[in-house]
């Protein structure tokens, strides 16, 4: 039976910090925690130029705007890298962040800081034996771009894409393994801000043709990569990655089924069917003509989609969800989509529904769909921890979460779907994509912060370190 490799997984807007250095302004460090806004609020929707503006206008260092700082993991990288060796992880994820390399995006050279400090990490991850996945985009880019283009609205942005993660295959292809082109492509339906770095208007209107044709320029710019890096002959397979959110019908009502299958394929699988088999799902048109929208798609775009197909299919997965055409159910908070609230689950502090069995669920589908293998991209529990009087952090909730959901991997590999990897979210406690706080922690380390970025940041195994540790041990 095929072996899971057990890796872990971080983003460089959400880790790294290091505003300075050379690297530039980039969506994320625009963004500010609020207090008290959960996830589904417009914080992690779309910012409007006026807070992008208050954004320019503040200091560098303002702890307001928590990815400035990250979890300082341009300095702490070193120690950070000796506990993911220390782990025994076969695999680690992490990100590019294209401001550090391009600062506005437009430039013709590399920053060179920037290039280095990635240099050593994959330099040093490639000594210890770990595999290295690159996600070549996750979430920020330049705000130069956005002030240019309007993030993603733009075709011309497949180009400033391509200039930059074309020297960063070119740079570092004889040491990946993996590359993803762009972190949960459907999350720019979701959040056109993280996922497309489309502002919003003052009233949050949500601009449909600008968001199906910014993902069209992102899988168009995805399909180039995966050409690019096969014509030079990179080593690294192709990877493509969708949220994915395990949808069941709330009633056995034809109905809420038909709905499951809409919400599958508008949510789920659109990106997914584009990037794994180069066509638009047969349900594309009637969605884009029922919401107005136009796609910029030619017959050269049609080619290039059909000639590049990724290697691996991924996703992530936090819970599972469920849809009904009875609009007057209680919502709850999911990754990314709200959804409706189901009695047989418990849910985390932030209200996402936690469902082991919906990650191997979605590990059939996903197969099923496909036929290639695929990779749960990340998976793990967002949750608030505390140092104990004994000086350390006896995160049992969270080994227990891990614990199941791994088990469910296993199991579906047993009954016969090809996974080739497994992610723990941010192995490393770092800051909330969606609701920007430091608080709501995912990794294995602790980092000694808070949400207004007070703390000394140094670094703490968790009991769930080491029950990962052993964990990887016993399955080689
Ligand atoms: C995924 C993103 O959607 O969910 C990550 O790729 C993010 O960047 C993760 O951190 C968990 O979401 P959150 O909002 O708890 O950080």
């Amino acid at each position: 039976m095929k072996r899971i490799l057990w890796g872990g997984a971080t983003a460089a807007s959400q880790y790294e910090g290091g505003f300075y250095d050379g690297k530039g302004m980039d969506t994320q460090d625009c963004r500010r925690w609020i207090p008290r806004l959960s996830n589904d609020t417009i914080q992690t929707r779309l910012l409007t130029e006026a807070d992008i503006r208050n954004a320019k206008n503040s200091r560098s260092d303002d702890c307001r705007f928590p990815f400035r700082m990250g979890s300082r993991g341009y300095e702490y990288w070193e120690s950070d890298l000796h506990y993911i060796t220390s782990l025994g992880l076969d695999v680690y994820r992490l990100s590019i962040s294209w401001a550090r390399l391009f600062p506005t995006g437009f430039e013709d050279q590399p920053n060179p800081e920037g290039v280095m400090y990635y240099d050593r990490i994959i330099r040093t991850l490639a000594h210890a034996g770990i595999k290295v996945f690159i996600t070549i985009n996750h979430y920020a880019m330049p705000i130069a771009i956005v002030d240019k283009y309007g993030g993603w609205r733009h075709r011309d942005v497949i180009d400033l894409y391509l200039k930059m993660a074309k020297f960063v295959v070119d740079r570092w292809q004889e040491n990946v393994d993996y590359w993803l082109p762009v972190n949960e492509i459907n999350s720019g339906y979701f959040s056109p801000y993280n996922g497309l770095g489309i502002i919003g208007t003052i009233d949050y209107s949500y601009d449909y043709r600008s968001i199906f044709n910014g993902l069209h320029y992102q899988m168009i710019a995805s399909a180039l990569i995966t050409k690019y890096g096969r014509d030079i002959g990179a080593r690294g397979k192709f990877v493509c990655m969708v949220s994915c959110f395990d949808y069941y019908a709330l009633h056995p009502t034809p109905e809420d089924n038909m709905k499951l299958v809409h919400d599958e394929q508008i949510n789920q699988w659109w990106c997914a069917d584009v990037l794994a088999t180069g066509e638009y799902g047969y349900y594309t048109e009637k969605f884009l003509a029922d919401h107005g929208v136009v796609l910029d798609i030619t017959d050269k775009d049609r080619g290039i989609l059909r000639s590049n197909t990724c290697d691996i299919v991924s996703f992530s997965y936090y819970s599972s969800s469920i849809c009904s055409v009875d609009e007057k159910r209680e919502q709850v908070p999911g990754n990314l989509v709200p959804t409706l609230r189901n009695a047989s689950l418990e849910a985390t502090e932030w209200g996402w529904q936690i469902d082991p069995m919906g990650l191997r669920i979605t590990a059939h589908k996903v197969y099923d769909r496909y036929r290639k293998p695929i990779m749960v991209a990340e998976n793990g529990l967002g949750a608030r921890d505390n140092v104990d009087s004994d000086g350390r952090i006896h995160d049992n909730y969270r080994i227990s979460y891990l614990e199941r959901h791994m088990e469910q991997a296993e199991l579906a590999v047993r009954e016969g779907v090809d996974i080739e990897a497994y992610f723990v979210w941010g192995i490393i406690d770092i800051v909330s994509a969606g609701s920007c706080e430091m608080e709501k922690r995912y990794g294995v380390v602790y980092v000694d912060a808070d949400n207004e970025g007070r703390g000394t940041y140094k670094r703490l195994p968790k009991d769930s370190f080491y029950w990962y540790r052993d964990f990887i041990a016993s399955h080689r």
